[in-house]
């Protein structure tokens, strides 16, 4: 079964010149080909972003400086929490995944990739209509 929400390792390329990473779509770490990226930087401090679920769009969150949390909801109420810290580190997240970014350190900078591009019917952004559709499912 597919997992909703899944940690990955990037490998990391790394010669005297200093270090890289890839990501590339379609694969076993980026499962879905990449429509659209963006990225999240100078947070107001304590601030709680996301705060929403998506019906399709599938996303791979990077924090490529710095560190911030990510705290998942499942369809199935089971409840998980991420800390982002390296830019090796990457969290999977699918469609109907309730998700809150928070903790960003000053110098985070938390890059998206993601399956769709921009739509807004596709967000849930009311969590009482989450847990509405995840009963349904
Ligand atoms: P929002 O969804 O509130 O950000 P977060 O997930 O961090 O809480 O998005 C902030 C604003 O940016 C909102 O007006 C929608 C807009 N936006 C786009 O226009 N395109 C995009 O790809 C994204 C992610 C957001």
């Amino acid at each position: 079964m597919l997992a909703n929400v899944k940690e990955v390792k990037f490998p990391t390329r790394g010669d005297e010149r200093g270090r890289l990473i890839v990501q590339e779509g379609g694969g076993d770490l980026v499962p879905f080909e990449i429509k659209r990226t963006f990225f999240i930087f100078d947070t107001t401090p304590g601030i709680v972003r996301g705060n929403h679920a998506h019906h399709k769009n599938r996303q791979m969150l990077i924090c490529t400086s710095g560190a911030c949390t990510i705290d998942c909801e499942m369809p199935d109420g089971t409840k998980t929490s991420h800390r982002l810290d390296w830019p090796d580190k990457g969290l999977l997240v699918e469609g109907m995944v309730w998700h809150q970014m928070k903790e960003f350190s000053k110098d985070a900078v938390l890059l998206v990739l993601a399956s769709e591009h921009y739509d807004e019917s596709d967000y849930i952004r009311s969590y009482d209509e989450f847990l509405k559709m995840r009963q349904k499912a």
